[in-house]
């Protein structure tokens, strides 16, 4: 059995190095349909729904804000990138806008930006499935959002569909990760990155999900680009997991050590490049061939929040202990630039 996982091995590693060869690209179906009217390319962010079916057994309206980028095509027939980006619990999907600034020529020229709002099932507020306050997967699944999110804005808009990208911030980057723990999703999302993510604990939750719960299914030299990031002053979701008050997520280096095992690169060192006069530690996994595949950026004297120079008001400041000298936004988008879907080829 072993020499036959290593020749299939072989053979997907050269089907990989020949694929990548031709630059993969594929128009969506929604690619030459008249875009919706509310929406202009560069003008204001709006709100979309569609009707779901991830609160199990109804039918439910699920909001997303949506921007173009202006230089997207009014006809809607050039291929653009897509990037979804997850807000945190109980803030508004234009404050996600707000302090990603995703929705900026400064940063994003190119890319339609999906901001999914979460149900607001109970207080606070908006949550996503993998909060502790959320409900179960067993009454709203918001995995199953996201997997009509990617087939209505597919068939909606023009979407390069090797290049769509998630993000999130804290309960929003614990979604994130759960979106690269699902195997229908990991095969549609190019890359991941989770900033000051939450991942609870298998006894944090009723279900487990972060843990035990998660099966990406990578076989045969399979891969997912992942970043986190995470301040190691994070008092609301702890660096070491120790929440006050509780419940506990995963440690850090724990998590990362999971994922990086999961992605078959166990057996490697990262690179370790210490950025910003000292106050960053970036570790980088390459392995396989896939260079820097797993990244994690660990950020001493950071709070919990998204790494930027720009003041974001309250309650951000608080949280995050001030601005950073350099943006979060633009490092997760030149490392979302690196990655292309290839079409999966699942050896039986
Ligand atoms: C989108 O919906 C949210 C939630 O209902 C609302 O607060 C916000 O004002 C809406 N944004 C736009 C641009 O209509
Ligand atoms: C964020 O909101 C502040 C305050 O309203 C505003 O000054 C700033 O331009 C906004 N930034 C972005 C990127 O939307
Ligand atoms: C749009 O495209 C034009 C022509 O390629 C370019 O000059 C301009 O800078 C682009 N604008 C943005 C916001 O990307
Ligand atoms: C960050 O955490 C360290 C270690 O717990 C502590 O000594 C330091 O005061 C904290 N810094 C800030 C800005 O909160
Ligand atoms: C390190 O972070 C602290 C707190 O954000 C900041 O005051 C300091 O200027 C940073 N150091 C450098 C070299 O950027
Ligand atoms: C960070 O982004 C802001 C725009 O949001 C920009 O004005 C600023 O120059 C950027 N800073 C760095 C260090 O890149």
């Amino acid at each position: 059995m072993k020499t036959n996982r290593l020749v299939f091995a072989a053979i997907a590693a050269c089907l990989s190095l020949v694929s990548s060869t031709f630059a993969w690209q594929r128009g969506s179906s929604g690619c030459h349909k008249p875009l919706p009217e509310v929406l202009t390319p560069g003008g204001p962010s709006k709100n979309l729904t569609l009707d779901s079916k991830s609160q199990i057994g109804t039918i439910v309206t699920r909001r997303f804000l949506t921007y173009l980028p202006e230089n997207y095509s009014k006809k809607n027939r050039d291929v653009a990138p897509l990037i979804l980006a997850f807000h945190g619990q109980t803030q508004p999907t234009w404050s996600m806008e707000n302090i990603t600034a995703l929705s900026t020529p400064y940063f994003n020229r190119d890319a339609i930006v999906v901001y999914p709002e979460g149900l607001n099932y109970k207080s606070p507020g908006q949550q996503w499935l993998g909060d502790p306050e959320a409900p179960p997967s067993s009454v709203v699944d918001d995995r199953i959002f996201v997997e009509e999110l990617l087939d209505y804005l597919t068939s909606t808009f023009c979407v390069d569909e090797s290049r769509i990208y998630a993000t999130g911030l804290s309960n929003g980057g614990g979604l994130t990760n759960l979106l690269a723990c699902t195997p229908a999703l990991n095969r549609r999302i190019a890359a991941f990155a989770a900033v000051a993510a939450a991942f609870y604990t298998d006894a944090s939750l009723t279900e487990p999900l972060f843990g035990a719960g998660c099966d990406p299914h990578l076989s045969y030299g399979r891969k997912i680009p992942i970043m986190e990031m995470h301040g190691l002053n994070d008092s609301i979701i702890a660096y070491d997991g120790d929440n006050t008050p509780a419940p506990n997520t995963i440690p850090l280096p724990e998590w990362v050590a999971a994922w990086v095992e999961k992605e078959g690169c166990g057996d490697r060192e990262p690179k370790v490049d210490i950025l910003d006069g000292g106050n960053v530690t970036k570790s980088s996994w390459s392995c396989g061939g896939w260079k820097d595949v797993f990244v994690h950026y660990r950020i001493d004297k950071f709070g919990h929040g998204w790494p930027s120079t720009v003041w974001q008001g309250e309650p951000f400041e608080n949280l995050r202990l001030g601005p950073t000298m350099w943006n979060a936004t633009s490092v997760i988008l030149e490392w979302f630039g690196r990655w292309k879907l290839e079409p999966v080829r699942e050896l039986k």
